[in-house]
């Protein structure tokens, strides 16, 4: 087992480069299914459920061709299979995008339920509802979802609440549908613009991506493409976070800043600068934080992605801060291995109460999830003293090359191998 280790107190200062987004690319390389082609994607982020969801490409027959690090050509020309077992999606929530592009390409699915983060109840009753709405029938038997149609048919799928996967899942499985699909109150998060970029470089008809309405009509062959997957804003955002945490001085390179905007108000309504230089933020961060509220939204409210990495910054900062979760139910697991670290917080329901307190201090502490684990890592590049932060594999799961990239800036921070005695006990 590996634990990461961090002594706290460096600023962090110098560049960073930004990878390929983690939330696009696990939505892009189940479109490629859809082609019987090679698509030839760049700038894939360097992250175990990459790996995952090129392995079960695989499985299913694809050709998978790896270029270089950062570059995949798919063919998908010999895929012949449309049943994904639960060992192939129990490491990653979006393999449930498998269901809408196996159905758009084979008129059938057979997917286990996902795994992934757990932060409360994670149902897809509005995946099922729009590839219902399409016409094919949907069960669930012994975890595994069955989705078969005779053939698509366009329809009108108003979402009850605003979901980035439903409204990827139902523009994979529309795109090669007969007639028009009308997507009402879609997410308009950047994944979900980028894949439909990324289908219509494939010859798909898809219009109004990353407004509340999406039109597809149906095309009846798609072709391979070459794409480039976009810069990670949460993978941006965490950094713009950690600079400003440390009080250091960082720019953050390849990014969007229109895909930034929320987490660049927050931060300088604490009290940051951030400066921005066409594709890169300069960020510095204040002697000391002033409190602000943060209420987590759908696209282009502030995402709820960062707000895990946003409550190390309101830990300690003056005065009393407020965190809304506005998407999912439970999202503050991280909230215990802040307190070990002395912050001073108390959530009710979704909703918590920072209580600033003047620094926190080291301390042996876990990930919980991906974004968790990802403020650990800053509240121990802050801490006063040594942090030791396990199970770790949750944040290589959505951050390329991050020890490199945080020593590269500054931080002391390194892995250790180590005996997990919880394994050991087990034994
Ligand atoms: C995506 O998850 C992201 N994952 C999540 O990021 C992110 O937190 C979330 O969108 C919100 O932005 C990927 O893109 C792979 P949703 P997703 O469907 O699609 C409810 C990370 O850290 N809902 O937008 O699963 C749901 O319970 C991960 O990178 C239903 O009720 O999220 C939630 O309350 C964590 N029924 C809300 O909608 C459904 O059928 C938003 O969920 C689907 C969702």
């Amino acid at each position: 087992m590996e634990k990461i280790v961090i002594r706290g107190g460096n600023r962090l200062t110098g560049e960073v480069e930004i990878s390929g987004a983690k939330n696009a690319v696990v939505a892009i390389l189940p479109a490629a299914l859809l082609a019987q082609d090679v698509c030839r994607i760049e700038n894939i982020p360097c992250i175990s459920d990459v790996s995952c969801m090129l392995e079960i490409l695989e499985s299913l027959g694809a050709e998978i061709r790896r270029i270089n690090k950062h570059t995949v050509e798919i063919n998908s020309k010999y895929v012949n299979s449309y049943v994904v077992s639960h060992e192939m999606t129990k490491q990653l929530r979006a393999s449930y995008y498998l269901i809408g592009a196996l159905l758009g390409r084979f008129g059938k699915a057979k997917v286990a339920l996902p795994g992934g983060c757990n932060f409360g109840v994670r149902p897809i009753d509005l995946h099922i509802k729009g590839f219902e709405l399409l016409g094919s029938e949907v069960n669930v038997e012994n975890a595994m979802i069955n989705a078969k149609a005779d053939k698509l048919t366009g329809s009108s799928i108003y979402m009850d609440q605003v979901s980035v996967g439903a409204t990827i899942n139902v523009m994979l499985a529309a795109v090669k549908a007969r007639g028009l699909t009308i997507i009402g109150n879609a997410a308009k998060e950047p994944q979900s613009v980028s894949l439909a970029s990324f289908l219509n470089a494939m010859g798909a008809d898809i219009r109004g991506a990353g407004t509340d309405v999406i039109k597809i009509h149906g095309v009846n062959e798609l072709h391979g493409c070459t794409y480039s997957i976009i810069p990670d804003q949460i993978e941006a955002g965490t950094y713009m976070v950690a600079a400003a945490a440390t009080k250091g001085d960082a720019t953050i390179r390849n990014v969007i800043p229109k895909h930034l905007e929320a987490i660049t108000a927050k931060l300088v309504e604490c009290g940051a600068t951030v400066t921005e230089m066409g594709d890169a933020l300069r960020v510095t961060g204040p002697k000391s934080f002033k409190k602000c509220n943060i209420k987590t939204m759908p696209h282009p409210g502030f995402p709820t992605d960062m707000q895990p990495q946003m409550a190390v910054i309101l830990s300690v900062a003056q005065g009393t801060s407020l965190v809304s979760e506005g998407v999912w139910d439970n999202r503050f697991r991280y909230v215990e291995q802040l307190t070990r670290m002395g912050a001073n917080v108390i959530v009710d329901g979704t909703v918590a109460v920072f209580q600033g307190v003047p620094e926190l201090t080291g301390a042996p502490v876990k990930a919980d999830d991906l974004r968790a684990g990802a403020a650990m890592l800053i509240a121990g590049l802050i801490a006063r003293g040594t942090t030791e932060i396990e199970d770790i594999q949750f944040i290589d799961r959505g951050y390329e090359d991050y020890i490199e990239k945080l020593r590269a800036l500054g931080a002391d921070i390194y892995r250790k191998e180590f005996e997990d005695v919880r394994i050991m006990k087990n034994a």
